[in-house]
């Protein structure tokens, strides 16, 4: 079976790498890896393929950046040539960033079966570009995989039929567990002066909570007083380290003890969170990986689509209020978070699962 596999932005490439390895490994297909080059930065891409030993992308289509409707369409645009030439017999996408959406538009328009892996979270918050991603995605595709059970209801909800639907696990978890050894081993703690459960690691990109800055700045202002008593590692997006120099908020993190870093690596930063006395973000990925290490997560967003991080995991959600970041931070820092538990299949196996109902459905 000849698989396009795509990736397009980083939290993609720790999805798709245990699919294509598997894949690779299995006679039964032909994998094609295609980057939609919507991140390009060395920082935000190339190291990734370096860290989980990746093969290069078979084709790269270069978009870059670009407003939503310039991106999703010069993907679309790009990629249908693509498919009319390959020929595939599937389109894989996985999670919920604008290259996902535009490739299984495209399969779905040229009548290509396409899988979604990460299918049926849902934010119930429309105004996250990713929400709609997700769910149009979901509307178009004909394998689903999901990673909690919760997605069932909500694509029943939206009317999906429920044999599209198979809940497999987590395939962010499967590239967690293969390479936390090796993450342990990395020197990223030397590199940046620091010590086991001392520091707390931040990450912040969603344009809700960065790219105005009234927001930008209540979380900045948590993050002082946070600062002020345990050192804070903050590996920036470039959007964001862009808005905090735009918004005047630089100076007074940077006094407090916010330590701005470039963007880590996939091993140097899974090293920086399994040693994190507590984890701060915005990002859909990290609550999930927190969970299943046991780190305590506070979400500064008001809502999560992957629930299961909060009943089961380590996650707080505590939206972008100041007083609230300070004080759940304070009770993370504490131990107040209790013991989490593996969610139900996030045992590494996800990929195996996924490609043994691909080959049934064939
Ligand atoms: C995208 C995804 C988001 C995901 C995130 C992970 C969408 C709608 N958003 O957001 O869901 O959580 O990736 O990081 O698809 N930039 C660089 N270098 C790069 C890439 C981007 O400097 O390699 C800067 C550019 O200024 C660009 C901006 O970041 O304009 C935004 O990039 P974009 O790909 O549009 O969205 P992200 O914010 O990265």
């Amino acid at each position: 079976m000849k698989v396009v596999n795509v990736v397009g932005t980083r939290p993609n490439f720790m999805k798709v790498a245990p699919i294509m390895r598997a894949m690779v490994e299995d006679e039964f297909f032909q994998p094609v890896l295609l980057h939609t080059g919507q991140h390009y930065d060395r920082k935000m891409s190339k190291v990734f393929f370096e860290d989980l030993g990746m093969p290069r992308p078979d084709i790269n289509l270069s978009v870059g950046s670009g407003t939503h409707g310039r991106q999703t369409g010069q993907v679309m645009s790009l990629f249908e040539d693509v498919v009319l030439k390959e020929k595939p017999e599937l389109v894989l996408v996985v999670g919920d960033v604008n290259s996902t959406l535009a490739a299984a538009l495209v399969a779905a328009k040229l009548h290509i079966p396409a899988a979604h892996v990460e299918a049926g979270l849902r934010s119930f918050d429309r105004r996250m570009p990713e929400e709609i991603n997700r769910v149009l995605t979901d509307a178009i595709c004909d394998f689903l995989f999901l990673t909690e059970r919760s997605a069932f209801d909500n694509l029943a909800a939206e009317g999906i039929p429920r044999e599209k639907a198979f809940f497999v696990g987590n395939v962010m978890i499967d590239t967690l567990t293969a390479n936390k050894e090796r993450a342990e081993r990395s020197d990223i703690l030397d590199r940046l002066a620091l010590s086991e459960k001392t520091y707390a690691l931040l990450t912040l990109h969603r344009p809700s909570n960065v790219d105005e800055e009234a927001p930008l700045r209540r979380i900045a202002d948590a993050l002082v007083r946070i600062g002020r008593k345990l050192p804070i590692v903050f590996p920036a997006h470039p959007r964001t380290a862009k808005n905090l120099a735009k918004f005047g908020l630089l100076e007074d993190l940077q006094e407090s003890g916010v330590r701005l870093v470039e963007p880590m690596g996939y091993l140097d930063f899974l090293k920086a969170m399994l040693s994190a006395a507590v984890v701060l973000t915005d990002s859909g990925g990290l609550q999930e990986e927190t969970t299943v290490l046991g780190v305590p997560c506070i979400t500064l967003r008001e809502n999560t689509e992957r629930p299961i991080t909060v009943q089961e995991g380590t996650n707080v959600l505590v939206g972008s209020d100041t007083e609230r970041i300070v004080e759940e931070a304070e009770e993370a820092i504490a131990g107040g978070t209790g013991k989490p538990r593996t969610p139900e299949l996030w045992d590494g196996k996800a990929a195996a699962r996924i490609l043994t109902v691909l080959k049934e459905g064939a």
